[in-house]
C-alpha cells in the first residue's frame, strides 16, 4: 500500500524522505512497547534479547530484499554516508597506492574531496565538463590500472541523473547507493562494497549500511581507530559499541515492508510507471519546462527540472504548497525544481503531480 492519508501531505523532499505508512504506524507502536516486552524499541539495550532479534532479522530480510550473496557481509554504521567518503579512503586505499572515482555530481565531487585527504585520488571521469547531465558510458571512463578501487554514485541526488548499467572495472568496485538503493536489482558480480545513507530508502538519518564482500575486509589495515575499520566492526557483528538501534529496526521494518510488496523487481516496476508519469508530463509541455538529466540517464528517484523562468519556478513551488505538494524546491546548487520520488513515496502522488505540471504549464 502506498496511499497517503488523514493529515499527511505529499513530500516530495530529497531526504530525509516519505517512509511508507504501515512502517510509520508499527513504528509508533513499537516505540511505547515492542513485542509485548513493555519496553519501547529505543529504551531497550543493544546487547538484550529483543534487540538480538531486531538485528538478526533486519538482516536476513536485507538479504532477502537485495538478494545479497553469502560472500558479503551486511553492517550498520552510523555517521551517514559521508563519513564513508572518509573510511573507505582509509581503509583501502593503500600506501602509495590510487584509487579511480568517477565524478558525477556534488555528492561524488564531496567524496573525493575526502578521499584525497587520505590518499591519491586519479578523477576517471570529469563530470563538471558537461555540467553532470549524464553518468559516463564505459567508454568515456578513463581508469587508471592497479587502483585500489573505483568509487562511483549509482544515482545523483541533486542532477537526478543515474547509470543505467552499473561501471564495469578491473578494481573493487565501490557504489554510493545513497539514493537509489533498493529502488532496483544491483548485480553483485558487479560490486565488492555498497554503502548508502538511510534517510531516502530505508529509514532514518544518520544510520547507514554497507554492504561488504569478505575478501574486501582482509583488505582492511591494522591500526585504524576501531570504529572506522570496517574488519573490526564486521568482527563484532555491528555491535562494536551501540549501534543505531531505532535506525536499524526502522530498516528492517523498511524491508519487511519492501518484501510484503513484492521485493525489488516490484519496486522497479513500480518506479518506472512512477517516473514515467513525471516525465511524460514534462516531456509534453517541453515548451515550458526543462529537464536536467539526459535522456539515457534520467534517475527514477530525483527528477531536476524547471519552468521558464525563477519567477514562474517561485509560483510553481506557492501554488503547488497550496495542493499540498511539499519539498520540491531543487537543491542550492542547482535551483529550479526537483521531485523525489523514492520506493514510498505513493503512485497516486505522481499521478497527482503530473496532472499538476499540466496544469501549471496550461495556466501559465
Ligand atoms: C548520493 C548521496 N550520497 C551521500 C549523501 C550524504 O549523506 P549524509 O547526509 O547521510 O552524509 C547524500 C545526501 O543526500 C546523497 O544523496
Amino acid at each position: 500500500m502506498t496511499t497517503t492519508t488523514g493529515d499527511r501531505i505529499l513530500n516530495f523532499s530529497a531526504g530525509p524522505a516519505t517512509l511508507p505508512e504501515p512502517v510509520l504506524r508499527q513504528a509508533q507502536t513499537d516505540l511505547w512497547n515492542i513485542d509485548g516486552s513493555g519496553i519501547g524499541i529505543c529504551e531497550h539495550s543493544h546487547r538484550g534479547p529483543v534487540f538480538d532479534t531486531v538485528l538478526q532479522e533486519t538482516v536476513e530480510d536485507c538479504r532477502k530484499v537485495g538478494n545479497i550473496p553469502d560472500e558479503f557481509e551486511i553492517l550498520f554504521l552510523q555517521g551517514g554516508a559521508s563519513l564513508q567518503f572518509a573510511m573507505l579512503a582509509m581503509n583501502f586505499i593503500g600506501d602509495g597506492q590510487t584509487a579511480n572515482y568517477l565524478d558525477t555530481g556534488v555528492w561524488t565531487t564531496k567524496a573525493i574531496k575526502e578521499a584525497k585527504k587520505i590518499g591519491n585520488v586519479h578523477v576517471a571521469f570529469d563530470g563538471s565538463t558537461c555540467n553532470y547531465d549524464h553518468c559516463p558510458q564505459d567508454n568515456e571512463i578513463d581508469a587508471i590500472d592497479g587502483a585500489s578501487y573505483m568509487h562511483y554514485c549509482s544515482n545523483n541526488t541533486i542532477y537526478g541523473t543515474r547509470f543505467a548499467n552499473a561501471p564495469t572495472s578491473n578494481a573493487p568496485m565501490i557504489c554510493d547507493m545513497s539514493s537509489d538503493i533498493f529502488s532496483r536489482a544491483i548485480n553483485w558480480k558487479n560490486h565488492d562494497m555498497v554503502y548508502a545513507g538511510a534517510q531516502k530508502n530505508l529509514g532514518p538519518s544518520g544510520t547507514v549500511l554497507v554492504v561488504i564482500k569478505k575478501t574486501l575486509l582482509d583488505a582492511c589495515p591494522s591500526g585504524l581507530p576501531s570504529t572506522l575499520d570496517y574488519s573490526a566492526i564486521a568482527a563484532k557483528g555491528s555491535r562494536l559499541n551501540t549501534p543505531p538501534t531505532f535506525g536499524i529496526y526502522l530498516m528492517g521494518q523498511v524491508f519487511k515492508w519492501i518484501l510484503a510488496e513484492g521485493g525489488l523487481r516490484e519496486m522497479e516496476l513500480r518506479n518506472e510507471r512512477k517516473a514515467g508519469m513525471i516525465y511524460h508530463a514534462l516531456d509534453s509541455n517541453s515548451d515550458f519546462y526543462t529537464t536536467f538529466a539526459r535522456e539515457c540517464c534520467r534517475s527514477r528517484m530525483n527528477i531536476a527540472f524547471k519552468t521558464r523562468s525563477p519567477e514562474l519556478d517561485a509560483s510553481f513551488l506557492e501554488e503547488s504548497a497550496k495542493l499540498g505538494m511539499s519539498g520540491l524546491k531543487g537543491h542550492r546548487d542547482l535551483g529550479g525544481l526537483r521531485s523525489s520520488i523514492y520506493n514510498a513515496f505513493p503512485e497516486d502522488g505522481c499521478a497527482r503531480f503530473a496532472e499538476f505540471l499540466e496544469s501549471f504549464a496550461a495556466t501559465h
